[in-house]
């Protein structure tokens, strides 16, 4: 298997991000996601004014991925340029992201700072007493 180039999906993280549509909340939030086969789909939050709409980074890229034809993942890029740490994905992006990307599968984010952490989903959802269920 080709290592992962988590450089690179995160540059595309970072671009991506330039596209968010943000005006409420002015943090714009751009995501990568590298499927099995080696394509990469970005995503960006995508705001609405009834607010609770919104739609963050990490499901903008991972249904576009989904309704393209791709139903695994092997990495994920998040980046948060209007913030001054890293900024990990939302409660409700990690259980979503968790349907489709293994426990070990490697996650980095990071903000406007060279700070980035490196982490995997399992360690974005420990304990995920669901995940034998998705197994079926
Ligand atoms: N947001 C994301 O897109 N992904 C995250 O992981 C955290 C939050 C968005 C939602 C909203 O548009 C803005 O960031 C502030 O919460």
């Amino acid at each position: 298997m080709d290592k992962i180039n988590m450089d690179e999906l995160y540059a595309k993280a970072r671009e991506v991000a330039d596209r968010a549509y943000a005006p409420y909340s002015k943090f714009r939030v751009g995501a990568a996601l590298l499927a099995d086969d080696g394509t990469v789909f970005t995503g960006c939050n995508v705001e609405n004014r009834s607010y609770g709409l919104t739609i963050c980074a990490e499901r903008t890229a991972l249904t576009k991925a989904v309704s393209e034809g791709r139903r695994s993942f092997k990495a994920l890029a998040i980046a948060t340029p209007d913030s001054d740490y890293p900024v990990g994905p939302c409660g409700a992006c990690r259980q979503v992201l968790s349907e489709f990307m293994e426990p070990q599968a490697p996650v980095r984010f990071g903000g406007n700072t060279p700070e980035r952490v490196d982490t995997t989903i399992g360690g974005l959802l420990p304990y995920d007493s669901l995940y034998e269920l998705g197994k079926t």
